[in-house]
């Protein structure tokens, strides 16, 4: 809810469906959710980079990185990850008005909280990728040493081991990190992107 007072909606002349004809494609948010060390920026980082290589808008929020800057007032409370998470929504909503496939890669460990993405965006403009990848095997990944920290007791609250993570019910897509490499993942999501009819088939 909206604690500012006087303010008005302003509608822009130029709409989003004529910016999505202009690219040729249509604009959605992406969402990656899974385990730190899941592989979720990894991922995105080359779905991104393939998206471009074919001519499509996009734009890619990553977690560590939107940490730096917009979200860096927020810690790691449930709390404060449901504010970075409505954040990144909110963002990710304007991209989307803006024409561009966005990438989002958060760990985004509450359903209620992906949910609540979900429901400010359009049906079909929200795409939750499930970032498969079992805590055994993020825990010996461990890229950024986080897993030795947090079972060290040096880090709180660290997803997996001693906070949450609600995996997604029915997503759109699941991709395993484990069983599958970056460029076969990035190869099923592109497919689903066309087979959905939001990037043409080139
Ligand atoms: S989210 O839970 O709010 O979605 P987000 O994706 O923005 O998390 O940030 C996760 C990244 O922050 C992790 O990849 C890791 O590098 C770092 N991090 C630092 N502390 C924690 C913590 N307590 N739990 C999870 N990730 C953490």
């Amino acid at each position: 809810m909206s604690t500012s007072k006087n303010i008005t909606w302003h509608d822009s002349e130029v709409k989003k469906v004529e910016r999505q004809h202009r690219n040729k494609h249509k604009s959605v948010v992406i969402w990656f959710t899974g385990l730190s060390g899941s592989g979720k920026s990894t991922v995105s980082v080359a779905l991104e980079q393939e998206l471009f290589k074919q001519q499509v808008q996009t734009y890619r929020l990553d977690g560590d990185n939107i940490r730096h800057g917009l979200n860096n007032n927020l810690g790691f409370s449930p709390e404060d990850r449901k504010e970075n998470i409505r954040r990144i929504g909110e963002v990710g909503k304007l991209m989307v008005d803006a024409g561009l496939v966005t990438v989002t890669a958060f760990i985004s460990p509450y359903r209620e909280d992906r949910d609540a993405v979900r429901d400010l965006l359009e049906d079909d403009e929200f795409i939750e990728v499930y970032t498969k990848c079992s805590l055994d095997e993020c825990e010996a990944r461990d890229p950024k040493g986080l897993y030795q920290k947090a079972r060290n007791g040096e880090i709180q609250g660290f997803t997996g081991i001693n906070a949450p993570y609600e995996e997604p019910i029915d997503p759109e897509i699941v991709i395993d990190t484990e069983q599958n490499s970056v460029e076969e993942s990035v190869r099923y999501i592109i497919s689903y992107l066309k087979s959905h009819a939001y990037i043409k088939n080139k």
